[in-house]
């Protein structure tokens, strides 16, 4: 895999850096709150794994897999749930854990949908942010990096399914893209 990226971004220790900065504020702002994360799959689980590992307090975990619809050229700003979380997000402090904000779109329906539901509070932390893909006006309230408008993969992030398990942040080479 290491011949299809172009350099690297985020070494694995720089990661860890970001997501132990992340869990500590996390842990600062919600302790005895005992937050629900919902991890959105697929691409953020690896940091969810680590994320939560890094937080010294009782958090409770679960699992939500959705779909963007993005018909023509505009966006509908729906998306399609592929798999719901179990658990009631009534009068719960819920965090939306993201590997990536790009247009915006997923995180938009997702922040309404649990709003809808009940939730006392949704909050965002996502890895990393992409500014410069935003097509919806949704803003992380925990964010790791700002990232360039390039194609990146790994620790969860994907190009066509694969690279989810590159431990580190690389560029994809166009022509990997371009095939
Ligand atoms: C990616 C990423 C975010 C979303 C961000 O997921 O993991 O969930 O896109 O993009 P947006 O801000 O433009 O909505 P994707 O839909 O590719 O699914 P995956 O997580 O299973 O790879
Ligand atoms: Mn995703
Ligand atoms: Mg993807």
């Amino acid at each position: 895999m290491q011949e299809d990226i172009l350099k690297v971004l985020f070494t694995e220790e720089d990661i860890q850096v970001l997501v132990r900065k992340l869990a500590k504020q996390v842990e600062r702002d919600y302790k005895g709150r005992n937050p629900l994360m919902i991890c959105i799959l697929k691409g953020a689980v690896v940091f969810m794994t680590d994320f939560v590992r890094n937080i010294d307090d009782y958090v409770e975990m679960d699992f939500m897999d959705v779909s963007s619809y993005y018909g023509g050229t505009k966006s509908t700003g729906e998306v399609r749930i592929i798999k719901d979380v179990d658990t009631s997000v009534r009068d719960r402090d819920v965090i939306l854990v993201e590997d990536i904000i790009d247009t915006g779109i997923t995180l938009k329906s997702l922040m309404e949908l649990f709003s809808h539901r009940g939730a006392k509070s949704v909050k965002v932390c996502s890895l990393f942010n992409k500014p410069s893909g935003r097509q919806e006006f949704v803003t992380a309230d925990y964010v790791g990096a700002t990232v360039p408008d390039e194609f990146i993969v790994g620790y969860g992030l994907d190009y066509d399914g694969r690279y989810r398990n590159l431990p580190y942040i690389g560029v994809l080479k166009p022509e990997v893209y371009a095939k």
